[in-house]
């Protein structure tokens, strides 16, 4: 058996907790069958740890976070911390561990699901296959640029900023990571910026060309306005293999590719730094869902983002492609016998609670093994 693999586990908010906690008894399952051994620290993160230590994220966690082979995040954020000052929300403390951990690739494959075809809102034959996956800029952009902030003007009105900034190598390692990425799969890549209205955005697209045109003449690139994208995005995702762009847009873009799937309860998440000598990325894994704090508490919420999210850690921190296979089969026939939570029901299945979704995984999981 593989030596033990460091885990830091951030439960976090709202659902969190509870989603996460199948995502400890697929880990379990994993260590019981001899297949991988996980040694398991906990900790916390967003409001959770702003009620407990007066900040959303403490530095012992984070050093702990920064140490570990990989982390798990659940969910960050709910109604009870919303009107923090701006620095002191839940939301930092996820922002934080991206920008310290330097997680600047955040990759949102959008799959579905044979099972679930008929939970998304579009037309079967619109997303039938769907195998997307959109590469995010994490440490970079709107989210972090400066100056930002809010001041008062003479007159007494107020002014808010934000700053939209990029440099060419934040565009070139976040651009390789989708060239790279293409180059297993189709290979194609799409390019999404607003070079049309923005600087920082014709700075991102000729800086992927050039990248592309030096080092990726064999992967099919194309440039596209973020606007563009949202709309062909519903219009014929499968039009789609790799999608590359900044913070902001993938933020919004990813949300956009979850739904075609079905639901934001499906969607899995790796944030991955540069790989150092050896190879190994520092990389925190989370589903792209939110706390969801109106069914938090109610075993309702769906596990199978986390779930997918521990899936993908295994693929990209522990190069363990066949585990992480044996776990997505395990979804995929855990659908297939008709149970659904909340989010994906349909007629005809059989609504389940968040324990109930993991027992059946866990069950697929003994059946396939
Ligand atoms: C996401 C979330 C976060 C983001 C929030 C919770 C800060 O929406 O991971 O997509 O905006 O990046
Ligand atoms: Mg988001």
């Amino acid at each position: 058996m593989a030596a033990n693999k460091k885990l830091v586990f951030l439960p976090g908010d709202g659902i969190g907790p509870e989603v996460m906690r199948q995502v400890s008894r697929v880990i379990e399952w994993y260590d019981r069958r001899r297949i991988a051994s996980f040694d398991v620290a906990e900790g916390m993160v967003g409001g959770c740890s702003i009620d407990k230590y007066g900040t959303p994220l403490t530095d012992e966690t984070m050093a702990q976070a920064a140490g570990a082979d990989a982390v798990l995040l659940g969910a960050v954020g709910g109604p009870k911390w919303d009107n923090l000052p701006f620095a002191q929300k839940p939301e930092r403390g996820l922002l934080r561990l991206r920008k310290d951990m330097d997680l600047f690739a955040n990759l949102r494959p959008a799959l579905v699901f044979k099972p679930l075809i008929g939970a998304s809102t579009l037309k079967p034959e619109v997303i039938d296959g769907l195998d997307i996956i959109i590469v995010r800029e994490l440490t970079g952009g709107v989210y972090f640029g400066e100056p930002r902030g809010i001041t008062t003007l003479p007159d007494g009105s107020r002014r808010g900023v934000n700053t939209q900034v990029y440099t060419t190598g934040e565009i070139r390692r976040v651009a390789r990571v989708g060239f790279e990425l293409a180059k297993k799969r189709q290979g194609r890549l799409c390019s999404v910026e607003k070079a049309n209205v923005m600087e920082s955005g014709v700075l991102w697209r000729e800086e992927v060309q050039k990248l592309h045109d030096e080092e990726f003449r064999d992967i099919a690139l194309i440039h596209m306005y973020a606007d563009n994208c949202a709309m062909q995005l519903v219009r014929n995702p499968k039009q789609f293999d790799v999608i590359v762009t900044d913070n902001l847009f993938g933020d919004l873009l990813s949300d956009c590719a979850a739904m075609l799937t079905g639901s934001l309860g499906m969607l899995p998440s790796a944030s991955l730094g540069a790989a150092d000598s050896s190879g190994r990325r520092k990389a925190l894994y989370e589903p792209v869902h939110g706390s969801a704090p109106d069914i938090a508490g109610k075993d309702a919420a769906n596990p199978l983002a986390s779930i997918l999210s521990f899936a993908m850690m295994l693929r990209y921190s522990f190069d363990m492609d066949e585990e992480a296979k044996l776990l997505e089969a395990a979804v995929v026939r855990a659908l297939e016998t008709g149970v659904r939570t909340g989010d994906i029901l349909q007629p005809q299945t059989q609504r389940v609670s968040t324990t109930a979704m993991g027992d059946t995984v866990l069950q697929q999981l003994d059946k396939l093994a």
